[in-house]
């Protein structure tokens, strides 16, 4: 069956409940990054589209926000339910536009899905607080109510996930939301509408601008008074743009941006262990996740041990179209994702680092963006790889000798997303968590992600936490009253 047979196929925006054509008719292409063709034609929404979703929300907001919790909370679960009744058509949509391979996306909608679950109940559970008075005629109450209109931007490397992670708190607290995904990814969000829909998600609570013009939605959205909250999935150069242009009007903003993690094996490590972690931190989605091992740190004695376990594990992976099966790692995104890469692998071994592992794009295969795993090793710190989020699979391996040292080095970036590391020493694993500066740290595994833990950065990795009962916060106002006697 093809992707437009779907049922729950759409390719049009999707504004006060239902799914339209922009005004000027025009239109953009949606690409398959495993073999180049066109998916679909989607909607290229422009200001007159976006201005609607944001009165659209505006208007709904009133009548959403004062519906009880419970039954906001029965609307989502319907949501979730339809989401995981129709995982395998949304995870095969989810490969075509992203690549990923299918038991990833089937993955990745399950956790999208355990967000809409997780919030439905969480809002039944938005509490206040009551204060001891100041003054004995005083009684004070804190109460939380709905921000208002939210606007979300959301990438293409999670084209589920990120969506639920904030609409699923946001509408759960009685907020009403506008989001923009990725222009390369806008099939799986325009899906997930279709079933919020289905659900009986009122018209105006959740709207979709599918656009190109990326630049453009975020001033409208920025600058629009009607909006009192941005939540923002992306680069930290984009989030630090929305910050920016947001303080006009004093809007709350989250921001989930860039990481830097580093990965961290000590000499008392279970090696076979952190070797498949490692696997698992670097090469999730082809290496394309901020929470990605992007420098891994071994400790001098294991060195050798590591890299030679690690390096043999590497080999095994699969490369190849995310539709066939037995493959581990898909395609890159797009061209720009591979120039990127192999520019920093260019640069490493020209400052002396050691190709162990060989990879990158296939020769008789250079107009596709199929790139195999590298594996570097002795990587120097002047390597432009130390600094930058790789987000592809290549595998940098650095050398410590002291803990003091490795801690320097880790924390030697401007982010502070995820970091892991490996050891068994009860006092060092206390030292280096409280040592790392990072919202995240993985001890002794590599996969951190999960819908009940707090999900952000801190320094330039972002604001603000996703998931977790922290996640709700993010989209609600807090008030105080102060009742005299
Ligand atoms: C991301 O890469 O933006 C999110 C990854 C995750 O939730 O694990």
């Amino acid at each position: 069956m093809g992707i437009n047979e779907f049922k729950i196929f759409r390719t049009q925006a999707y504004i006060d409940g239902v799914f339209v054509d922009a005004s000027s008719k025009q239109t953009f292409q949606v690409i398959n990054p495993a073999d180049g063709t066109v998916v679909a034609d989607v909607t290229d929404c422009g200001t007159e589209e976006v201005l609607g979703a944001i009165n659209a929300a505006n208007n709904a907001f009133p009548l959403w926000s004062g519906r009880s919790a419970i039954d906001r909370s029965i609307i989502l679960k319907r949501w979730n339910e339809l989401v995981l009744e129709h995982l395998d058509t949304l995870a095969q949509i989810l490969t075509i536009e992203q690549g990923k391979p299918l038991s990833e996306s089937r993955g990745e909608i399950k956790y999208g899905a355990s967000f809409i679950e997780w919030f439905a109940e969480e809002s039944k559970r938005v509490y206040g607080d009551t204060i001891p008075g100041h003054l004995s005629d005083k009684r004070i109450l804190v109460i939380k109510q709905p921000i208002g209109v939210v606007a979300a931007i959301t990438p293409w490397n999670f084209p589920i996930a990120m969506i639920t992670r904030k609409v699923a708190p946001a509408i759960a607290v009685g907020c009403t939301v506008v989001i923009k995904p990725s222009e390369l990814t806008p099939l799986s969000a325009l899906a997930l509408a279709e079933l919020a829909n289905q659900a009986g998600i009122p018209k105006g609570v959740f709207n979709v601008i599918t656009t190109e013009n990326a630049d453009q939605t975020g001033k409208i959205f920025s600058n629009s008074p009607i909006v009192k909250k941005i939540s923002f999935t992306g680069s930290t150069e984009v989030g630090k743009h929305l910050i920016r242009q947001s303080a006009a009007t004093v809007k709350k903003v989250s921001m989930e941006l860039g990481g830097n993690a580093p990965f961290i094996v000590f000499d008392d490590a279970d090696i076979e262990n952190a070797s498949t972690a490692a696997l698992l931190a670097k090469f999730r989605n082809a290496g394309q996740t901020c929470v990605c091992a992007n420098r891994i740190f071994v400790q001098d004695s294991v060195f050798d041990s590591f890299s030679k376990l690690f390096v043999q594990k590497v080999k095994q992976l699969e490369v190849g179209n995310g539709l066939d099966k037995n493959v581990d790692i898909g395609p890159l995104i797009n061209q720009e994702a591979v120039e990127f890469i192999d520019d920093l692998v260019r640069d490493a071994l020209q400052k002396g680092a050691d190709e162990i592992l060989r990879g990158g794009l296939d020769s008789d295969r250079t107009k596709t963006l199929f790139y195999k795993p590298i594996v570097l090793t002795d990587v120097s710190v002047s390597s432009k790889i130390f600094g930058s989020e790789i987000f592809g699979p290549v595998a940098p391996i650095f050398r410590f000798k002291t803990e003091d040292e490795v801690i320097n080095l880790a924390n030697d970036t401007s982010y502070g997303l995820a970091s892991y590391f490996f050891g068994k020493d009860h006092a060092r694993i206390w030292r280096v968590a409280e040592g790392l500066d990072y919202g995240m740290i993985g001890i002794n595994t590599g996969m951190i992600s999960t819908t009940v833990a707090p999900f952000g950065g801190i320094k330039e990795s972002g604001i603000g936490k996703e998931g977790s009962k922290y996640g709700i916060d993010e989209f609600v106002v807090v008030k105080y009253l102060c009742w005299s006697l």
